[in-house]
């Protein structure tokens, strides 16, 4: 098998994308299935520009095990990142079934075909969504997880239990979980970024298509949380950092350094942000005012929660490097080139 070669799940998506992007720059050759369900295929166009590499592309969906197993067969990958799966809460709260039954069964057959066809490493995108509302801040890896409080939680918790169980049972197998704190940003090249369809459920892209006037008004969801300014603390991670982290977990297995055939990653800054921080540092990075009001607490929304990253510094030998103002003067470039305002 060819220890240069990473099968990306999800390639064509916001972390898909980037991730493709540090392959190709760390010296990997990349194979990209996605099913575009909720990415665009001109992700494949920016990937191009920014490396001068056209990975080789498969329209897939993973639940189709069928048409799967052919990219299985044609390609010599020893390495799989999975990103194919649904990631808004709200939605998996209404449609459950829709969400166990694509991330978990895209999951699993990933995880099967690995197995049938002899391949080795797998990384998984996991959250902090696992840790819920945790006792303790920050999050260590070790701080137990909380019963998720959305299927889409739950499969990010189901996922890592079968990827732990799967490696347990398979002697070739390795795997890495990559809990993820909040991705924001794009590629300073701003040829890449992140694409939400519909109204942005999440901070940075609703402030963004606010800043672009395509929102009125960015809503600051709740003020009376026990945090210094009433806001949630989240902490946000630069996309091409997080990016990052995927080629240092990839290298890690593929040099065989882990004890451990299973293991688990914090991947975040380590550096609590209130919303309020954001917004104004958003303003500060890109000399604009943004339209914002306060509005009542989300239903679901935590109210704080960071990563203890020393797992990942020194065993991953990971850091996050880029300023938060960076990431939010790229965030814009980006929203300013897909609406081509000057
Ligand atoms: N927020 C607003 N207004 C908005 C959107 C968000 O005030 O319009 C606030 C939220 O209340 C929260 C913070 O901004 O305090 C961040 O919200 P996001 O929706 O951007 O991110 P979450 O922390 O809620 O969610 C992220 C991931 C999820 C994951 C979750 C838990 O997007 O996939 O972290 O780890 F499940």
């Amino acid at each position: 098998m060819n220890s240069k070669s990473v099968l990306v799940a999800g390639g064509a998506g916001y972390i898909g994308s980037h991730t493709v992007v540090e392959l190709i720059n760390a010296g990997y050759e990349v194979v990209v299935v996605d099913n575009l369900s909720n990415s665009d295929i001109s992700s494949l166009e920016g990937i191009n520009k920014i490396t001068g590499v056209k990975p080789t592309f498969y329209n897939v969906d993973c639940c189709d095990k069928g048409a799967l197993s052919e990219v299985f067969k044609r390609h010599d990958f020893n390495s799989v990142i999975h990103f194919a799966a649904f990631k808004a809460v709200g939605e998996s709260v209404e449609q459950p079934a829709k969400y166990y039954r694509n991330n978990l069964l895209s999951f699993m057959n990933v995880l099967e075909l690995m197995v049938e066809y002899g391949r080795r490493n797998v990384v998984f995108s996991s959250s902090a969504t696992v840790y819920g509302d945790a006792d303790e801040l920050p999050v260590t890896e070790d701080t137990p997880r909380k019963p998720a409080t959305s299927p889409y939680g739950n499969t990010k918790q189901m996922s890592e239990d079968i990827l732990r169980d799967s490696v347990r049972a398979n002697s070739s197998l390795r795997g890495i979980a990559l809990r993820y704190f909040n991705p924001i940003g794009a590629h300073p090249s701003a040829l890449i970024g992140e694409l939400p369809r519909g109204v942005p459920n999440n901070l940075v892209p609703y402030i963004t298509q606010t800043a672009a006037g395509i929102r009125e008004c960015l809503s600051i969801f709740g003020q009376d949380y026990p945090t210094p300014d009433g806001s949630c603390l989240r902490d946000y991670i630069d996309i091409v950092d997080l990016a990052k982290a995927h080629v240092a977990a990839i290298d890690r297995m593929v040099e065989e350094r882990g004890k451990e055939s299973y293991e688990v990653f914090n991947i975040g800054t380590g550096r609590p942000v209130s919303v309020f921080e954001l917004v104004h540092v958003f303003e500060e990075a890109n000399n604009l005012k943004l339209n914002y009001k306060v509005a009542p607490r989300r239903a679901g929304d935590v109210p704080a929660v960071w990563a203890d990253t020393t797992r990942a510094n020194e065993v991953l030998g990971w850091r996050a490097e880029r300023a938060l103002v960076d990431t939010l003067k790229a965030a814009w470039q980006w929203e300013r080139n897909v609406r081509g305002i000057e």
